[in-house]
């Protein structure tokens, strides 16, 4: 039998705006039904230039030619605009936008609304100036101050696309991002304050402006705002705070079309480079603001805080789009969890007398494993709606969010969805069902999951198969960035007519949705996407390498950790026939391995960044393959996973049982 928990919704103090599982599902099937009336309800709210022709037109089936989705075709609207100067049109221009809460406990501040829309005019100008016009791509790559938000905002307004790069990539990985987008502007900091670190970001976007280089893209443009004190050296970075201190703070809006591109945001896939997804303005607007409202059941007067970093898709809707649509008050976090202390979070809940806390079950399980008073001494009363996102959240975290920081009063909401999907899918609402720990619920208003078995047909309650989704919902992405055959490849070829997930699910009896993992090669450490194919390939650099797999392991608080299994070639430094691969046994050898280790390790960080940093490195004779050769990653997952360990799954297409027996051998002895 499942926990169900169903108090908070009772004691919410407040009438949440769907109260009961009937309103929720006469809802739902409105939204199902006429999609056009329910969708074109909702965006009446914004304010539209020009009005639409169409609420929807698409084809989600490649038989019957290219997919494609419009959403409130014939529109002409602003995102920037809805999000700022609507609700200072309508006298909430002294409303706080964000309460900045800087790295260090005494930093902070406040920006209203009115405010916000001053700095954002100013910024825009001033890449008008610059010379960056409608559609350009630009690149932002920044710590998470508000001059992260105000930089996508103000390419917002005038048109142009933003694209940010989470301030975690390396400058390799960077410079792919810049150049798949063509971007000949980046918006960028001296550098990123950390807990106690201090990271500088120049060196990064100079070596990243150089590979650009390379590949015969200049980049002619460089904001530089001026944030740890590093000093720039090189004069063609303009200062942030010169180019915008002769700028107007005034600027008119670009009215564009609902289906101008909105931004850019590179996400992994399971081959290939990081795949540029691709997000237009109105359908994105409509779907943020109504998720956000829903899901977090946001009420005037609310504070939301959405833990993400503005580099992922979390952080675009949840940090940036979604509250400011609402009009919604918002925390701005700079920086880590655990400092100055343990208690961070919750000193900052408290504080702010937080009402909805949105984060992601990675730092729910290491904060769930520090010292206790470092919650107990803050007080949490003004929480009402805890949200989780980006992996399955165990129910032992999902006990503890619920009952040490939620005090068994606050609902819980696991919010199922992806950078492809714009916003939440799979929900629990707050009020109106109850909620059971480590399902992410029932479909969002206008969303339509199935799971399926391999050959199309629905899978049985309790029986896992694929996640889908059936029709257009607005926040779906349009395509991928300059690549629409990889869109169609990727999402719709698998199940012709829907949209493939590539998660792995079930259904049980009362039709919660229950998310088990990705059934790709795409990895999920501490919440970040990874693709295999991107550690492989870092790896692959080393000239020892003659084959390699980058697996994610379960791991207690990160959900997974890469593991790289890797076949050494003959002819190498290292030889292959010297090393007895179960244990180490020399002195000289040892040290080799360690030499090589470090070098992987530092291949990884160099190519991807360091939160991708492999946690180990297995030399193995041989990796398990199909008999077509592919290898099977999964077999990998299985083996040295420790709570998989026993049923590894379906092994009948490994071409060389043998290989899966040495594997065996060799995961043992690695003392699981
Ligand atoms: C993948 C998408 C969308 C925001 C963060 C991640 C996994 C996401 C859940 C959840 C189980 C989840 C899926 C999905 N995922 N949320 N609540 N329960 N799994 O965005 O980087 O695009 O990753 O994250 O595997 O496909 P993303």
């Amino acid at each position: 039998m499942d926990t169900v928990v169903d108090v908070p919704f009772r004691l919410l103090n407040r009438k949440a705006h769907i109260n009961s599982i009937e309103s929720y599902r006469a809802m739902h099937t409105r939204s199902i039904k006429d999609p056009e009336k329910f969708w074109g309800e909702v965006a009446s709210e914004f304010y539209w230039n020009i009005s639409w022709k169409r609420v929807l037109s698409y084809n989600f089936n490649v038989r019957n030619g290219p997919i494609f989705i419009k959403w409130f075709e014939g529109g002409k609207t602003n995102i920037c605009y809805n999000a700022l100067d609507r609700h200072i049109q309508e006298g909430k221009g002294e409303r706080v936008a964000f309460y900045f809460e800087g790295n260090e406990p005494n930093t902070f501040t406040s920006y209203t609304y009115r405010l916000l829309l001053q700095k954002v005019c100013k910024f825009s100008n001033a890449l008008l100036k610059i010379g960056v016009k409608k559609g350009d791509r630009v690149i932002i790559y920044m710590p998470m101050i508000i001059e992260l938000i105000i930089a996508v905002l103000g390419c917002a307004r005038i048109g142009a696309v933003h694209s940010v790069v989470f301030g975690g990539f390396s400058s390799e990985a960077l410079a792919i991002r810049i150049v798949d987008a063509g971007a000949e502007c980046i918006i960028t900091a001296d550098g990123i304050l950390r807990g106690p670190k201090q990271i500088p970001l120049i060196p990064i976007v100079q070596k990243a402006i150089g590979i650009c280089k390379d590949n015969n893209l200049v980049v002619s443009k460089v904001i530089l705002k001026n944030w740890v004190g590093f000093k720039a050296e090189d004069e063609k970075f303009i200062s942030w705070d010169n180019l915008v201190d002769t700028c107007k703070s005034e600027c008119s809006v670009e009215w564009l079309d609902s289906e101008d591109p909105l931004f850019l945001l590179y996400t992994s896939g399971s081959t290939g480079t990081p795949k540029g997804v691709l997000h237009s303005i109105a359908g994105y607007m409509v779907y943020a603001s109504l998720t956000h409202r829903y899901a977090f059941d946001y009420h005037e007067g609310d504070v939301f805080w959405c833990t993400a970093d503005i580099g992922w898709i979390t952080g675009h809707t949840y940090t940036i789009y979604g509250p400011l649509l609402n009009g919604a008050t918002s925390i701005l976090f700079e920086g880590i969890p655990t400092y100055p202390d343990g208690g961070r979070f919750w000193s900052i809940c408290e504080k702010y007398a937080v009402t909805q806390f949105y984060t992601a079950p990675t730092a729910i399980r290491s904060l769930m494993g520090l010292d206790s008073h470092f919650l107990e001494k803050h007080d949490l009363s003004s929480l009402r709606v805890l949200g989780t996102v980006g992996e399955s959240i165990n129910s032992e975290a999902w006990l503890w969010y619920y009952k040490a920081v939620g005090k068994q009063k606050c609902a819980v909401v696991d919010t199922y969805w992806q950078t492809e999907t714009g916003g939440l899918m799979v929900s629990p609402l707050p009020g109106a069902a109850p909620a059971k720990p480590g399902s992410c619920a029932l479909p969002f208003f206008g969303v339509q999951v199935q799971v399926l078995n391999p050959d199309g047909t629905p899978a049985a309650a309790g029986q896992e198969g694929c996640i889908v989704f059936d029709r257009p919902w607005p926040g779906i992405m349009r395509t991928i960035f300059k690549d629409h055959n990889r869109f169609e490849k990727s999402y719709f070829s698998v199940f012709p007519g829907h949209y493939t997930a590539g998660d792995s699910g079930f259904f049980d009896e009362d039709g919660y949705l229950w998310v088990v993992g990705r059934i790709d090669d795409v990895m999920s450490v501490s919440g970040h996407r990874i693709g295999a194919s991107e550690v492989e390939n870092a790896i692959a650099l080393n000239k020892d390498i003659a084959e390699v797999a980058a697996v994610g392991i379960d791991h207690e608080v990160k959900g997974q950790s890469i593991w790289v299994f890797c076949v050494l070639r003959p002819q190498g430094t290292l030889n292959e026939g010297e090393i007895i691969l179960y244990s180490v046994p020399n002195l000289k050898l040892k040290l080799a391995m360690v030499e090589l280790t470090n070098d992987l390790k530092l291949k990884v960080r160099q190519q991807v960044g360091a939160f991708a940093t492999p946690e180990r490195i297995v030399v193995v004779e041989s990796l398990p393959k199909t008999r077509s050769g592919k290898i099977m990653r999964r077999l990998l997952r299985d083996i040295f996973s420790r709570v998989k360990k026993q049923k590894l799954g379906d092994c009948s297409t490994v071409s060389e049982p043998q290989v899966i027996k040495n594997l065996v051998k060799q995961a043992m002895t690695l003392q699981l």
